[in-house]
């Protein structure tokens, strides 16, 4: 069991983790009086302005980051028609440090925020862009993602305007002095170094610490910069619903009434002294809307529980109880940016006040206050120089490495073919199943006629047999008809006249045969309709028979539904495989482009060509006629040397590579280094926008 503070009640490892504080927390004497020379102030201010001309934004990264947006733009202006693209945070308030994020706000009522942010993230993530993480349950919902080329970090948020005056505002507190900037970007620089600007991680966020440096500002004594949100004529604004003022002053340097001259260096030891010694937020809640703290009683701000104590001493509380280390947001003012901490990390930034202070005391410098506590939290350097590291690569290990992505991308490739195979199949598969099913139906359709008609054939059959079961055919009965009729109606040979008696068989035949001719004509109908229906039972039987062979016997796969899920299935397998071939096919282009350019540089031809573009002309073949060894002994024993010599011989390292021949030895070596000069890592090209 690990042994706690009886004061605090922190467990060992808490009381290592925060030693400064528990320190301040268990003594009596609560602050430690600051004995910072004016040596070390002079030495912050010159090495935090050091730090700050480190991070002018490269033309090359500006570039860049316009390219994004304009690019995001143009796609947005396609998909979400009538939206507006705004940029807003640190890259348009110039409070910004050379590795901060952009931030970009979409305006656009067409759609639901959180359905608009859907399809910018699987729309980013068909770009290939890496880190797309949609956060949907902030307080602002945004899109994150890293742009591959550059790892400059882009955040999307959608109808936040308030954020877009909020900026307005700190860029008008950076206009104030020209010691804003680099103060602000001081401490936003130390809290990130040292893993407190992170609202992810539970500790404040950027924009929080550039309000908790701001109202620093206006507090020290004589302030450096005014309240801006000060003045008689309010300018009150309804956006979504909510007014707000949005009130900013129009010459706020006119609001001074003292001028303030500290050095960046001493403002930074008094912002640190006062939070180390005397921790505001107890009582206190940062306003820079009202110039100075605020009493948590007057924002009706009071802390809630469980506090801070409590809850890190709880080792199953995650949660800190709400208005911990309150700052109001400037518009929003019932907006609390500490609701995103959470007790390890407010303690972490306690922790990290004393740290700073305790450094300063020490006469410690820069790099120690700001030493980087989890590198990889921090991005510090957004690449922009898309060969940056190729450059200092062996040509055969660029070739090599190129080598095996190719392969790699061959077996991706062909896992890929594969499994697009096998979902074509599949799709088939369901198709046909379908099919069957649909032919099932028919063949049902079919038999089902079948039945009826067998039984009215039965039936007609039994009419027809009934009718007439020896069976005469008609046509008989008919010329036997007019032969009779013919008999009876001929003229009379008074030779031969018939006896009585056959003239009565004659005419019994005669109604014989007509009563004969009745049936046989009733057994002809019927007959006929026996020979039809038997003519449509057999097309039935055919048709069935048809039906029957068109349909595939493949009932044993399953259900098509089954083929319908495994096509799903192999496309969602097959989704992160294409977004990898894009990556792959990418760096193999990369890789590629650099060998051709690191190619074209050391040819002969370039090398040509770049002496003829430093203007040096082409008197390359004149010089190689020439012996330079031999114009270098010569001009060194002070001996004769024409037009062309000279020439050759400045253009050859003019008369310092004379002594520098000499003293570096052979013609090989100074080839050697001559070499060097004009690998592809020298030279403008390199930095061209080209490369960006
Ligand atoms: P960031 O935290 O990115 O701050 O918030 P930043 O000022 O741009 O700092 P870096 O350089 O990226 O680290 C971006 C913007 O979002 C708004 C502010 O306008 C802020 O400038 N914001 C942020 C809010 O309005 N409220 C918040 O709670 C956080
Ligand atoms: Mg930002």
């Amino acid at each position: 069991m690990s042994k706690t503070c009886e004061i605090t009640g922190f467990t060992n490892s808490q009381q290592e983790r925060w030693a400064l504080t528990h320190g301040q927390l268990t003594s009596n004497s609560k602050s430690q009086t600051s004995e910072i020379s004016s040596t070390v102030s002079e030495k912050l201010s010159k090495e935090v302005l050091q730090f700050i001309s480190s991070q002018e934004v490269s033309k090359s990264i500006t570039a860049r980051k316009e390219g994004i947006i304009k690019d995001l733009k143009k796609r947005f202006d396609i998909k979400f028609r009538g939206s507006k693209l705004t940029t807003f945070g640190s890259s348009k308030s110039g409070l910004g440090l050379r590795n901060g994020d952009v931030d970009l706000c979409l305006e656009f009522t067409g759609e639901k925020p959180k359905k608009v942010l859907n399809k910018i993230a699987r729309m980013l993530r068909d770009d290939g862009m890496e880190d797309v993480t949609l956060i949907a349950h902030a307080k602002v919902p945004i899109v994150k993602f890293v742009d591959q080329r550059s790892k400059i970090p882009i955040d999307i948020s959608i109808n936040n305007s308030l954020a877009i005056y909020n900026t307005k505002l700190l860029k008008a507190y950076s206009d104030c002095d020209s010691r804003v900037r680099p103060f602000v970007l001081a401490i936003k620089h130390w809290a990130l170094h040292r893993g407190i600007c992170n609202a992810a991680y539970g500790t404040f966020s950027s924009y929080a610490w550039t309000l908790i440096a701001l109202q620093s500002l206006q507090t020290t004594k004589p302030p450096v910069v005014a309240n801006i949100q000060q003045g008689s004529k309010r300018n009150l604004k309804v956006i979504e619903g909510t007014e707000y003022d949005l009130t900013m002053h129009d010459n706020p340097r006119t609001l001074l009434e003292e001028n303030n001259s500290q050095s960046v260096g001493e403002l930074l030891i008094n912002f640190f002294e006062s939070f180390s010694q005397n921790w505001p937020w107890d009582e206190k809640v940062i306003s820079i809307r009202s110039g100075d703290m605020i009493a948590r009683n007057k924002k009706k701000w009071k802390q809630q529980k469980p506090h801070i104590l409590d809850a890190v001493i709880d080792e199953n509380n995650l949660r800190l109880g709400k208005h911990s280390l309150p700052i109001e947001d400037p518009f929003d003012t019932l907006h609390d940016l500490s609701r995103v901490l959470r007790p390890e990390g407010a303690m972490d930034i306690r922790e990290e006040f004393l740290r700073a202070f305790k450094i300063l005391n020490e006469g410690g410098n820069w790099n120690k206050l700001t030493k980087t506590k989890f590198p990889e939290l921090v991005n510090d350097s957004p690449n922009t120089d898309l060969f940056e590291d190729l450059r200092m690569m062996e040509s055969q290990d660029v070739k090599d490495k190129l080598g095996e992505l190719q392969s790699e991308l061959s077996v991706l490739e062909s896992e890929l073919e594969i499994r697009n195979n096998e979902r074509k199949n599949a799709i088939d598969m369901s198709k046909a199943l379908r099919k069957n099913a649909e032919l099932q139906k028919e063949e049902n359709k079919i038999a089902n006629t079948l039945k009826p008609r067998r039984e009215k054939i039965e039936q007609v059959k039994k009419q027809r047999d009934s009718v007439n079961n020896n069976y005469i055919p008609v046509y008989w009965i008919e010329n036997e008809m007019s032969k009779v009729f013919e008999r009876l109606t001929e003229q009379v040979d008074l030779m031969r006249v018939p006896s009585l008696q056959k003239e009565k068989e004659l005419f019994s035949w005669f109604f014989e045969l007509q009563s004969m001719y009745e049936h046989s004509k009733k057994t002809r109908e019927l007959h006929n309709e026996f020979k039809k229906l038997l003519r449509e039972q057999k097309n039935a039987l055919s048709e069935l028979e048809n039906v029957k062979d068109s349909g595939n016997d493949i009932s044993v796969f399953g259900d098509f539904a089954n083929f319908d899920e495994l096509a799903h299935k192999l496309l969602l397998e097959m989704n992160p495989m294409h977004n990898e071939k894009r990556k792959l096919k990418r760096e193999i282009g990369r890789l590629e482009a650099w060998l051709r350019i690191s190619s074209r540089k050391n040819s002969p031809k370039e090398r040509f060509n770049n002496k003829k573009r430093s203007g040096r002309r082409n008197y390359t073949k004149k010089r190689n006629d020439i012996n330079m060894a031999e114009v270098k002994s010569r001009a060194a024993s002070g001996g004769a040397l024409s037009l062309s010599d000279l020439d050759a011989l400045l253009n050859s390292g003019g008369i310092s590579s004379i002594t520098n021949q000499q003293s570096n030895g052979s013609n090989r070596d100074k080839k050697k280094s001559k070499k060097k000069n004009i690998s592809p890592h020298r030279g403008n090209r390199g930095r061209s926008r080209k490369n960006i």
